[in-house]
């Protein structure tokens, strides 16, 4: 039996790294629809494409996770589609241009904060109250970041703030949902090797492979898949009592100064 049997889910940032992940595991555990919501067509396409033939119940979306009237697209589409919601992993998300607080580009931030912010904000306002309709429960995913609590003497502002964010959106919203017996969990990766990832490096100027070593406790980088098997988890009936909560799945990057 799988972890999330017949349950039906939307992923944002689904089309690649790992979003992509959590799609194929979502898969594999028995999930009975798991609709793809990503703002690049072409990326979006070719996931879709690779997982039904692999016979997977999956559906591509083109949204925008920033716009309000592309989440009542999702909803629409994916109840339309499969006939309800029942989990939602808001992953998909904007890292900005790495300036820091004495040469801020106060545009990029805000961009980052429509995207990662209000775009987690809208995707559990209008996706909760579906599964508040269907009277069912529900689990929430939201991203943050391992880089939340890493002060760092140079570097970006938006990114961290809004991962920060994100885990106070976790908790109000896993408070005020609990009654409708919706749980909202976060998960908070360190260095995972993503395409995210190489295209930060590069812009960096910092080798890719040598990143993680003396950087996390377990000195390697963290695959998608292992993001996607927690996140899995706390969709499933194992983890009805988490919620509210943030999981910090990095390989010990957060205790390694
Ligand atoms: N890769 C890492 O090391 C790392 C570390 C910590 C946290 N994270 C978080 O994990 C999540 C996924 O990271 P990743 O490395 O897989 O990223 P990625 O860039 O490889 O994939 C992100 C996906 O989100 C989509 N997307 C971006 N903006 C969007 C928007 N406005 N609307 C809809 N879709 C949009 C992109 O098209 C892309 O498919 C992000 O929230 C990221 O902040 C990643």
């Amino acid at each position: 039996m799988g972890k999330v049997d017949g349950k039906v889910a939307v992923v944002t940032g689904g089309a690649r790294g790992i979003g992509k992940a959590i799609v194929e595991k979502m898969c594999e555990e028995g999930a009975t629809g798991v609709v793809i919501a990503d703002f690049n067509t072409e990326t979006g396409k070719a996931t879709e494409k690779e997982f039904k033939e692999k016979g997977w119940p999956v559906a591509y979306i083109q949204a925008d996770v920033s716009s309000e009237s592309d989440w009542q697209k999702v909803v629409e589409f994916t109840t339309a589609q499969f006939g309800k919601i029942d989990i939602l992993v808001n992953d998909a998300a904007k890292i900005g241009d790495g300036h820091g607080i004495l040469e801020l580009d106060a545009k990029a931030v805000r961009s980052a904060f429509e995207v990662d912010v209000m775009g987690t904000l809208l995707g559990t306002e209008y996706v909760s109250r579906q599964m508040k309709s269907q009277g069912t429960g529900g689990s929430i995913v939201n991203m943050s970041s391992g880089h939340v609590g890493k002060y760092l003497p140079t570097g970006g502002v938006d990114y961290p703030l809004c991962k920060a964010a994100i885990r106070e959106v976790t908790k109000i919203a896993a408070r005020q949902l609990g009654q409708f017996n919706i749980r909202c969990n976060c998960v908070s990766p360190g260095l995972v090797a993503t395409e995210l990832h190489k295209e930060t490096c590069k812009r960096l100027g910092v080798d890719e492979n040598a990143f993680a070593g003396d950087k996390t406790a377990l000195g390697r980088m963290t695959e998608p898949s292992e993001i996607a098997s927690v996140i899995i988890w706390l969709c499933s009936n194992e983890a009805t009592q988490a919620t509210g909560a943030n999981f910090q799945v990095d390989g010990g990057y957060g205790i390694v100064s």
